[in-house]
């Protein structure tokens, strides 16, 4: 039955100039880091949606700070899995091949992805919280453990925030846009371990249908995607893709 159904995926991958892939924290399971909305996914009892936010920051930056700190150590010790590899190689030797990612981790990155866009920024990237001239753009900070939380500009001495995109904040327009073309106009769009709840980036699947693209979802559980997609691999990512790149 699960082979059918690859067989079936792999064919409309073979058939399609434009494959745009949609991924999120299940990509990153097999990596060793939790998912959001998975049974390891609360810290300290706390759900994501109550940290990443500007007024969880604004009210405790040292306890937010301290829940980004711990990811990064985990990240930073984790090794991108068999789906972060396949995707990459699709994006380098498949022309036509574009990643979405929900995922703040870099580990697609890591995997030498070639075509990514971040919807949600980098957890590697930091800028001034109080937006002073100097540090109002991102920058990179690789350092783990941080030495102190909060940490604090070293412009202005004021507080550091996340380079991520928060619960009620806006995503950047033109990487928006970018997402929203790149699944609009693909023959094949593939929502890889999301939950597909978070907006905007879950609209991209019907932008995909309503432009015509066959959807494929992979991702072990039913989710909001599963519905409006027209082939469903209920398996891991890391063992779905690599099966799927056999069978190119
Ligand atoms: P979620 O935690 O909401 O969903 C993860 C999905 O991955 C679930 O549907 C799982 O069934 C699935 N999953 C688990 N293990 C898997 C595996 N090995 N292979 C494939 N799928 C697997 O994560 P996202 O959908 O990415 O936002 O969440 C979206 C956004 O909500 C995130 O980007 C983050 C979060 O709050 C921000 O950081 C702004």
């Amino acid at each position: 039955m699960t082979g059918d159904v690859v067989r079936r995926a792999a064919d409309a991958l073979r058939r399609a100039s434009t494959v745009t892939v949609l991924t999120g924290a299940g990509v990153s399971a097999a990596s060793g880091i939790p998912t959001f909305r998975g049974k390891d996914g609360l810290w300290r009892k706390v759900r994501a949606e109550t940290l990443a936010t500007a007024e969880a920051f604004e009210h405790d930056p040292k306890l937010v700070w301290e829940w980004y700190d711990w990811r990064r150590g985990m990240i930073r010790d984790a090794q991108p899995n068999a789906g972060h590899t396949v995707l990459a190689r699709w994006t380098r030797e498949r022309s036509g091949t574009t990643v979405i990612t929900q995922n703040v981790d870099g580990l697609h990155e890591r995997a030498n992805t070639h075509s990514i866009t971040r919807l949600h920024g980098s957890i590697w990237h930091v800028r001034c919280w109080t937006g002073c001239a100097r540090g109002r753009e991102d920058w990179r900070d690789d350092t783990v453990p941080l030495p102190t939380l909060p940490p604090r500009c070293p412009h202005c001495g004021g507080l550091v925030r996340p380079g991520v995109v928060w619960f009620g904040e806006s995503l950047d327009t033109s990487v928006l846009q970018r997402a929203t073309a790149a699944a609009a106009g693909c023959d094949v769009f593939m929502a890889i371990g999301t939950s597909a709840v978070v907006y905007p980036a879950a609209e991209l699947l019907p932008h995909a249908r309503h432009g015509g693209a066959t959807v494929i979802e992979i991702n072990p559980e039913a989710t909001n995607a599963s519905g409006i997609s027209d082939i469903v691999i209920r398996q891991r990512a890391d063992e779905a893709l690599a099966r799927l790149d056999e069978m190119l």
